[in-house]
């Protein structure tokens, strides 16, 4: 008889100790063996064609001048922007939304409701340095306000919601003429998607859809951002006047999250968007469920800071950390996905096609 060999001594030691633990029947890492396998039964995909990328553009700037709080990312001169669309467009995302940093703020923010004014421009040349790229207008008015709320103030220092959607309508009707493929209205006023689509039916505009910032919560994850378009509000605000509540959701809310995005698709909205992205997706994947509409997620700056800080301090790996936020929100239910990752996750996916090709 052949001696035993060292396994088959341990196998059945092991055996003769733990006689009864059963054999599974179900081996699911039968289907992780290997990457083509796994390749094969990927259930989600993130691609370039997903992104959205946005863009800060400030007017009367000399130069472009990098935002503190996210690393990597700039504020462009209206004479730079057409090299960062350009730019987009060479790593072959489809599709940027524009941000305007205002030296014209008023009341109202009426710069952004005039043909000559900043939104107008900005779209302008955007539209003209790549005019394939879909350029989304973000339509709304802190960038504009001297107060840096979304819209006209009533006497008691709350947004006036009807007047500022008689406002947002005649932004949208601006962006639209100034050459914007899409409108995305991120103010959270009631009854602002119905105004748009009338607005813009009457101008000429059927063929412009409409991207509802459906479900957008007051949330701390968009500080960098109102660094970065410097419409962080007052700090000696009264009462009430200190932040957005009165109009972005309460971070506790899933039902309302769900009626908020009902009303948009009532309204006429083509695709529901909910932001900020990672810490919302129980929201994104009830939307899914209820909804045939196209679904937008916004990850938004503070996401951004995170990965890029953590990154920075060594904690984490950006690249990884950053496909698999990405991969989440496909995962969730996302169609498209609005992210400052945009160009580097481009790069990151280009490498790993590479990769898995050699
Ligand atoms: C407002 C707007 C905000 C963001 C996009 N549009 C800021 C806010 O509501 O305070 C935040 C985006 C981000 O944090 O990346 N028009």
């Amino acid at each position: 008889m052949k001696p035993k060999s060292q396994l088959e001594i341990l196998k059945s030691g092991l055996n003769a100790f733990r006689p009864d633990v059963p054999k599974p029947d179900t081996r699911l890492r039968r289907l992780r063996r290997t990457e083509n396998l796994r390749a094969l039964m990927r259930e989600n995909r993130v691609t370039v064609d997903d992104f959205i990328y946005p863009i800060f553009v400030e007017e009367q700037a000399a130069e472009r001048s990098p935002i503190g709080s996210m690393p990597g990312i700039f504020r462009e001169t209206e004479a730079t922007l057409p090299l960062a669309v350009k730019d987009v467009a060479k790593h072959k995302v489809k599709a940027v939304i524009l941000f305007g940093i205002s030296h014209n703020k008023d009341h109202s923010g009426s710069d952004s409701m005039h043909s000559g004014g900043l939104l107008a421009r900005m779209i302008a040349e955007a539209k003209n340095a790549s005019p394939d790229t879909l350029v989304i207008a973000d339509v709304c008015f802190c960038e504009y306000t001297d107060h840096g709320h979304c819209g006209v103030l009533d006497h008691n220092h709350d947004v006036d919601n009807d007047r500022t959607i008689e406002n947002i309508a005649i932004q949208s009707v601006i962006a639209a003429e100034a050459g914007a493929d899409m409108i995305a209205p991120s103010g959270m006023m009631d009854g602002q998607v119905a105004a748009i689509r009338a607005a813009l039916d009457e101008n000429g505009f059927s063929h412009i859809p409409i991207m509802a910032y459906a479900a957008k919560f007051a949330s701390a994850f968009y500080g960098p951002f109102r660094d970065a378009a410097g419409c962080a509000l007052g700090k000696g605000a009264s009462m009430g006047n200190g932040d957005r509540k009165t109009y972005q959701m309460d971070p506790a809310n899933l039902r309302e999250a769900v009626r908020e995005a009902e009303m948009d698709e009532i309204e006429g909205a083509d695709i529901l968007m909910v932001k900020p992205g990672l810490a919302y997706l129980d929201i994104l994947a009830r939307l899914r469920d209820e909804t045939n509409l196209p679904l937008a997620a916004y990850q938004v700056s503070g996401e951004y800071a995170m990965m890029k800080y953590a990154a920075q301090a060594g904690a984490l790996n950006y690249d990884d950390v950053m496909l698999e936020n990405l991969m989440a929100f496909k995962r969730a239910g996302a169609d498209l996905i609005l992210t400052y990752c945009a160009l580097d996750a481009a790069v990151a996916l280009d490498k790993l096609a590479d990769h898995l090709e050699l």
